[in-house]
């Protein structure tokens, strides 16, 4: 099955093939890097995987995945859709951009992986239990962020659960983001039948985000993520031999003030949000 193509020359096909330019340079050689930051080491990639995971488990601590039917959107290499087969779900993934897909399959043998796009997800209605999109929704351009949530919802049978994981730092100046905070955001999805159950945030990353607005001040930040298709700032560092070392004691330093920062910090103030949802019974009030 294949993802319908956006029109030619849309700002959509621009990310479709800003996915394909980054799956094709780094996922066969590193998966991890490919959904998080190409070209990064791996141990600056690891630090940023393990807060997510722990937000993961975080939200969906009460929650028994065990035969569940999971629909893992924007699977990308496939890291959470084993993270949920271990836990017993019965997992379907999809993913529009090829290479990732061929990442994902080589190394989740007999998971159901699907090429397709959130924004027209040929799967019947109300078929899954918990639909996951983490990090994908937030690199979409906002009215297809509007027909993805809509897709989402139609496959979610009611009383399921939705959980995504996505930027709600509106100052970020990444690669192809477009974040909402986090009324923004619970906003697109209560339009659509699906009410808040829990909130977390993710990532406050204090440091680096002092480095990232130093950075965006002095290069301007329309120069940074503007142009999908020019490699992005961590692609250009990781030409230069040593260019990554100043950043290790801050990775260092962050594994200890991270875990703090989750305790003491409003979830709001975070770089992403995690919000689990609920899509309401026909004829229920959400
Ligand atoms: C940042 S990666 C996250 C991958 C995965 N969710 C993870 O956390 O490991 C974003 C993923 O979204 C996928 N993607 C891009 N456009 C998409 C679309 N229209 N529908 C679904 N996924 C899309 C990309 O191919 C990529 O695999």
């Amino acid at each position: 099955m294949s993802a319908s193509p956006p029109p030619e020359g849309s700002a959509a096909t621009a990310l479709a093939r800003y996915w394909e330019r980054v799956a094709r340079a780094h996922a066969a050689t590193d998966p991890l890097g490919a959904v998080c930051y190409p070209a990064a080491p791996s141990w600056l990639n690891r630090f940023f995987a393990r807060s997510q995971l722990r937000a993961v488990e975080f939200m969906l601590r009460d929650v028994n995945l065990s035969d569940m039917r999971c629909l893992d959107v924007g699977c990308g290499s496939g890291r959470w859709s084993r993270w949920f087969a271990a836990r017993g779900a019965r997992v379907t993934g999809i993913d529009p951009t090829v290479e990732m897909l061929a990442v994902a399959r080589a190394s989740s043998p007999g998971l159901d992986l699907q090429r397709m796009s959130a924004t027209a997800i040929d799967l019947p209605n109300e078929s899954f239990d918990l639909v996951l999109a983490v990090t994908v929704i937030q690199h979409l351009l906002p009215e297809e962020q509007e027909v993805a949530v809509r897709e989402m919802c139609r496959v979610l049978r009611p009383g399921g659960r939705l959980f995504v994981l996505d930027l709600i730092d509106r100052h970020d100046t990444g690669a192809v983001v477009y974040p909402r905070p986090p009324a923004g955001w619970i906003a697109l999805y209560a339009r659509h039948g699906l009410s808040l159950e829990r909130f977390r945030g993710q990532e406050w990353v204090p440091l680096f985000r002092v480095l990232q607005f130093l950075q965006s001040s002095r290069k301007g930040a329309a120069a940074l993520g503007s142009d999908p298709s020019a490699p992005s700032l961590f692609e250009r560092l990781a030409k230069i031999p040593g260019a990554f070392a100043p950043l290790w004691p801050i990775v260092k330093l962050s594994e200890v003030l991270e875990p703090l920062c989750e305790r003491a910090l409003p979830g709001t103030w975070a770089r992403h949000g995690c919000f689990l949802l609920r899509k309401s019974h026909p004829g229920i009030e959400a």
